[in-house]
């Protein structure tokens, strides 16, 4: 039931009565206030009952199952490279939002200095920044890194056989990630505009039009065309900054809490 109800009369008598310490009131008298406006307290009860529903886990494995002493297996080194792959995944999305601030988008030739304005931006945030070119290589690295923890967070499941019986769709969701994973890192080698990126992106649209029937409206709809330019980096920026976060976020979320409601599985 609301608060708005019970307080009707006299909540205020009654937290006299009740003699509170200060912070007690300010809690309840800020509670009071909020739950007029917004009801909170209907959906702080509806959270806990979720709460209390959610960590109704599914059977546990068997040594938890019959509480038995060998739990060794819980801290096998390599049943923790989903957690790398989380780690580094945040590391990225901060060093990423951060390298936000200063990169810029636009394949426009950049006046007098060599490239692009995109290509110009990072070569700012490599020698004018105040330790730009560590932010640059904390974004690069833990991208790296990410790809190959994911890639043996893959090989440990497989070969563990925890792909099996129920976990299937969170193999499946896996799969999902190990490929935007891969986008993430095809989007972020354009970024820089650079001879390299360039290249890279001309070998994707070839690609996407080897793609039988569909190719030329794949190259467009990814690449804005046929042949590099403004509309190519704006796509691989959005992709790349917009896009991936919140559906790889979203994934990695649903992926993890997987795992907490059906626990580890057991090595066979
Ligand atoms: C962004 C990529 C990924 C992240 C952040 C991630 C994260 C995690 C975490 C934290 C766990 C808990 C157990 C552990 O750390 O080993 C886990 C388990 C699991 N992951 Fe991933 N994972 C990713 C990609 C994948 C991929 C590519 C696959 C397979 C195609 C996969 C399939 C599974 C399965 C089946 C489990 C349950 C394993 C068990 O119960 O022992 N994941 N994942």
């Amino acid at each position: 039931m609301s608060l708005e109800k019970k307080d009707e009369y006299d909540h205020k008598s009654w937290m006299k009565k009740k003699d509170l310490t200060p912070i007690e009131s300010v809690f309840l008298t800020s509670l009071i206030w909020l739950d007029k406006r917004l009801r909170i307290v209907d959906y702080l009860e509806l959270m806990e009952t979720l709460y209390y529903r959610v960590n109704l886990q599914m059977p546990k494995s068997h040594t938890e199952q019959y509480n038995l002493d060998n739990k060794f297996w819980y801290w096998y080194p390599l049943y923790t490279l989903g957690f790398f792959s989380t780690l580094a995944y945040v590391v990225a999305a901060i060093s990423g939002a951060l390298l936000g601030f200063y990169y810029s988008p636009s394949a426009a030739a950049g006046g007098e200095a060599a490239g692009t304005v995109a290509y110009q931006s990072i070569a700012i945030i490599m020698q004018d920044l105040q330790f730009g070119f560590m932010l640059r290589s904390i974004h690069r690295w833990s991208a790296q890194v990410m790809v190959a923890a994911v890639f043996l967070h893959m090989l440990r499941v497989y070969f563990t056989g925890a792909y099996k019986e129920p976990r299937e769709l969170n193999w499946l969701i896996g799969i999902v990630l190990i490929s935007l994973t891969m986008v993430f890192g095809y989007t972020g080698y354009l970024l820089p505009w650079d001879q390299l990126a360039y290249w890279a992106g001309q070998i994707g649209v070839e690609m996407s039009l080897s793609i039988p029937l569909a190719g030329e409206w794949i190259a467009q709809l990814l690449f804005g065309g046929f042949s590099l330019g403004q509309a190519t980096l704006q796509r691989m920026y959005i992709i790349h900054v917009f896009l991936l976060p919140f559906v790889v976020t979203t994934l990695i979320a649903i992926h993890i809490g997987i795992v907490w409601v059906q626990g580890i599985a057991e090595p066979h």
